[in-house]
């Protein structure tokens, strides 16, 4: 397989060759040219709590090993997850805040209000209706000639699950992976590539869209109509959400919160997943040998993806972390990313072991209070899209290398050809 870089990008110095103070973990193209790995590998031994003074995103520490991340995360009282969860900072033009993005007690009490969507009772409910839709996409595919996997089914499995917790219109699903690519993709944010007035045009009508949906939905509960187990009829059945409409930053924040939360995380899994099979094609014998194995490679492949890179804080006290003295009011990126490559806690990080030990003991779910709440429903999309691979294909044969998202948040593809042999 070959790498495909763009004549016109910048090619990344030997990490081993850089003075170790000016290594910027934050470059994007760190993650668009697939050479995080080594960098992250070289501050983890040498400078595992690394202060970088200048960068486009500010100063900023990073965190990159496994336990440290773990004492960050779980910190909340001093690690702060205000005002932004991202290394850049919010555009202040587009005023939004989200649960994500705030402390105790606010943080709780909207949390508490949507999580009952993600309940082990709604995700049994909603098994069925995931496998009818995986399979239907997988039985659409053409078989034996090339094809994106990225559009005709990561993409398109993950619209299909959101445009059904949020009880979208079904026909217009592909909005929300477009609104959340344009909500992550600002390059002050994440170093992406989505440009200002796409960007507040997507944002604005998503905020339409999403007004029109709950005043349907309002009016149709005043007219009778039960209570429905989507998202939004859920806010607006909670006390502490239930008059979210009038807080417009706070609406869009956490509408877009869900929609990112429930789109690139799972669609990069999945590509990621088959990308996996083909680097290590013991592995993929040995689940094809052994499906019952999927669980487990569901979790080794959502760690070894780390779907989102990163998760950032603010130190609200001094505190001293790995023999550094992090002051009040410092940037502190959490690298998730890092953190599950560390061979202090995982045994050979960088391959995938599907039978792994342990395989759920990673980083990139976070942990402490804001700890994935749509976890489950990641991995079970996970899980029953193999599950059904499987039944129809021998192989999913990667082409060529893919093409990742210019982005230091979401670590993902945008692109990957690949070309199935149906079962003998
Ligand atoms: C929070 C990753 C799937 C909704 C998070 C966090 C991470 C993450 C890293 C922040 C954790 C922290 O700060 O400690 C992932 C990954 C997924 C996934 C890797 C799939 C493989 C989903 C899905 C949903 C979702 C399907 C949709 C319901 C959320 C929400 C939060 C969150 C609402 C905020 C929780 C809070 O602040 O309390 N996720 N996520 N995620 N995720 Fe996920």
């Amino acid at each position: 397989m070959i790498d495909p870089v763009l004549t016109d990008e910048p090619s990344l110095a030997d990490a081993y060759s850089l003075p170790l103070e000016d290594i910027n973990l934050s470059d994007p193209y760190l993650f668009s040219q697939n050479r995080w790995e080594e960098y992250f590998q070289r501050v983890r031994d040498e400078d595992p709590v690394h202060y970088l003074k200048d960068s486009p995103f500010g100063p900023f520490w990073s965190i990159t090993r496994f336990e440290d991340i773990v004492a960050v995360d779980t910190n909340h009282e001093v690690f702060s997850s205000e005002p932004f969860i991202m290394i850049g900072d919010p555009d202040k033009t587009i005023p939004i805040t989200n649960f994500i993005s705030m402390d105790p007690p606010k943080h709780d009490e909207q949390r508490a209000a949507v999580q009952s969507v993600v309940a082990p009772r709604n995700l049994a409910a909603m098994e069925d209706l995931i496998r009818e839709r995986i399979s239907a996409i997988l039985d659409q595919l053409p078989v034996g000639k090339s094809f994106d996997w990225v559009s005709s089914v990561s993409m398109e499995l993950t619209s299909q699950m959101l445009a059904t917790i949020f009880d979208f219109p079904y026909e217009e699903r592909h909005k929300l992976v477009y609104w959340s690519d344009m909500a992550t993709g600002a390059p002050e944010l994440s170093g992406g590539t989505a440009e200002p007035e796409e960007r507040f045009a997507a944002l604005n009508d998503m905020v339409n869209s999403f007004t029109t949906l709950w005043k349907q939905k309002a009016a149709s509960r005043k007219a009778g109509s039960p209570v429905n187990f989507d998202l939004i009829s859920l806010m607006e059945s909670n006390e502490d959400t239930r008059d979210m409409i009038t807080r417009p930053e706070e609406f869009m924040g956490n509408l877009g919160l869900l929609i990112v939360g429930g789109n690139d995380t799972t669609r990069n899994s999945i590509t990621g997943s088959v990308l996996a099979m083909n680097k290590f094609p013991d592995q993929f014998a040995k689940l094809r040998a052994n499906p019952k194995l999927i669980p487990n490679m569901v979790s080794e492949i959502i760690r070894w993806q780390t779907p989102l890179s990163h998760m950032r804080r603010i130190a609200k006290r001094d505190i001293e972390l790995g023999g550094k003295l992090i002051k009040k009011g410092d940037k502190v990126v959490m690298w998730y990313a890092s953190g599950n490559r560390d061979e202090r806690v995982i045994d050979n990080p960088n391959q995938v072991i599907i039978d792994r030990a342990n395989a759920r003991h990673h980083l990139s779910f976070g942990f402490g209070i804001h700890r994935c709440m749509g976890n489950r429903l990641g991995e079970m999309q996970l899980r029953i899209t193999w599950e059904e691979i499987l039944k129809r294909f021998d192989d999913v044969k990667v082409m060529e290398e893919p093409e990742r998202v210019h982005s230091n948040f979401v670590n993902g593809y945008s692109s990957m050809q690949v070309k199935l042999t149906p079962k003998a």
